[in-house]
């Protein structure tokens, strides 16, 4: 076969099957990227969390939400003095592990989102943006590890421009955690939410909806330029001739936000317009606890997502961080409460008010000793089955 043959034969594969055909030494490569992206995302968010930690009475109030972020996280509590930064002292580090590890087995199964235009994705209830900073990261470093291979090669036809997330997050002090958090890193946004309330996500539009958008789109030019109405419809149709088209997400990320009945019946609209207009191979990730209320809550989540493939069901999943990872991981964690304890606070003093099990819980996790408990947890996955095989054409660097 001449060489010219065997290239186009690489280049009409899909994405498909060259994640599952590469996956071995992807996964190999990954594994380093993984190791340098945990401790960068750890060291960032400690010297985020350090100097937003500036003085004792910073120090105290931190130490007071803590409790709070593992009991009373289905409640308003975040835009509480230091809530977001004391939730994202508990949870980022871990989630955005247990997101990359979730992208690592789509891609083994060929199915990690990848599109020659780039994918457009939404995380839901965002947080501190674990998933968002995982999927940026993760792209990332497959693209680095494509540039290392010759262009003709298939690993090197995985390299696709970066995804665009937006985030939906309620609290305005999460929302800004997640700008400075992403100065801090450096690598680029994102810079805060842009949809407030997801609840209220409506991605369709009736005509009259339609409408009354287009009116105030017009309404928005006006407020800028000194023209007339006509003028400013005829630019709006100029500049932004898709206005009326709905926004349309390849991938839905939704992480520990559908976490009670009432969270769930209320996103059900909002979950629904997404999957309406879910492009083909685009896919829907629901990441949260098990037992308790979660199979009533996956149950009406089923009969939401009904008309796309339930491709995971409940998989139950855990972290699983190397010895050296967990290590440095509980370095970071004890690093913190040595910053509280250098301000004359009495942590353990204080812990001792809290509920018994939530006193334990942390007692352990700042334990350098005590073992690393990796949680389990659970993933849905909906996905719209594809529709023509995807052609990949030579990538543009
Ligand atoms: C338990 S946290 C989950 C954060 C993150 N996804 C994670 O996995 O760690 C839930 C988040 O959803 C946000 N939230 C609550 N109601 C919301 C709504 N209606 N729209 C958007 N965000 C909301 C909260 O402010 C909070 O940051």
């Amino acid at each position: 076969m001449s060489q010219e043959v065997k290239q186009s034969i690489v280049r009409r594969r899909t994405w498909r099957s060259l994640q599952r055909r590469n996956y071995s030494l992807l996964s190999k490569m990954l594994d380093e990227c993984f190791n340098d992206n945990l401790r960068r995302m750890t060291l960032d968010t400690r010297a985020f969390l350090l100097k937003a930690i500036s003085s004792p009475q910073a120090a105290r109030m931190f130490l007071d939400r803590l409790p709070d972020v593992l009991v009373r996280c289905n409640e308003d509590i975040y835009d509480l003095p230091l809530a977001a930064e004391a939730y994202a002292y508990v949870h980022l580090v871990d989630r955005y592990c247990r997101w990359w590890q979730v992208f690592l087995l789509l891609l083994q199964g060929g199915r990690f989102p990848i599109r020659r235009s780039g994918i457009h994705a939404l995380d839901v209830g965002a947080g501190p943006g674990p998933a968002t900073y995982a999927l940026m990261d993760f792209g990332r470093a497959i693209n680095e590890i494509a540039l290392l291979f010759p262009r003709g090669h298939e690993i090197g036809q995985l390299y696709a421009p970066p995804p665009t997330v937006e985030l939906a997050e309620a609290s305005p002090a999460m929302s800004s955690f997640v700008h400075q958090l992403s100065e801090e890193r450096g690598r680029g946004g994102p810079y805060g939410a842009s949809i407030r309330d997801f609840y209220g996500l409506r991605i369709l539009r009736s005509k009259h909806e339609n409408a009354q958008y287009k009116e105030q789109l017009i309404r928005g030019i006006l407020d800028q330029d000194e023209i007339s109405y006509e003028w400013a419809a005829r630019l709006l149709q100029e500049e932004n001739p898709g206005w009326h088209l709905p926004e349309r997400y390849h991938l839905g990320m939704v992480g520990n936000f559908l976490t009670t009945p009432d969270s769930m019946a209320e996103s059900r609209e909002a979950l629904s317009h997404i999957k309406q207009v879910l492009p083909p191979g685009g896919m829907v990730l629901v990441m949260g606890g098990r037992g308790r209320l979660y199979p009533m809550i996956y149950a009406e989540l089923e009969e939401v997502m009904s008309g796309l493939r339930h491709a995971w069901r409940n998989r139950e999943m855990c972290t699983q961080l190397t010895p050296p990872q967990l290590i440095f991981t509980k370095g970071y964690i004890c690093s913190i409460k040595a910053h509280l304890q250098s301000f004359g606070i009495d942590v353990h003093g204080i812990s001792q008010e809290w509920p018994s099990n939530i006193r334990d819980a942390y007692h352990r996790w700042w334990n350098p000793n005590a073992p690393f408990v990796q949680q389990k947890f659970s993933v849905q996955l909906f996905r719209r089955p594809d529709g023509h095989a995807v052609k990949i054409d030579r990538r543009k660097r």
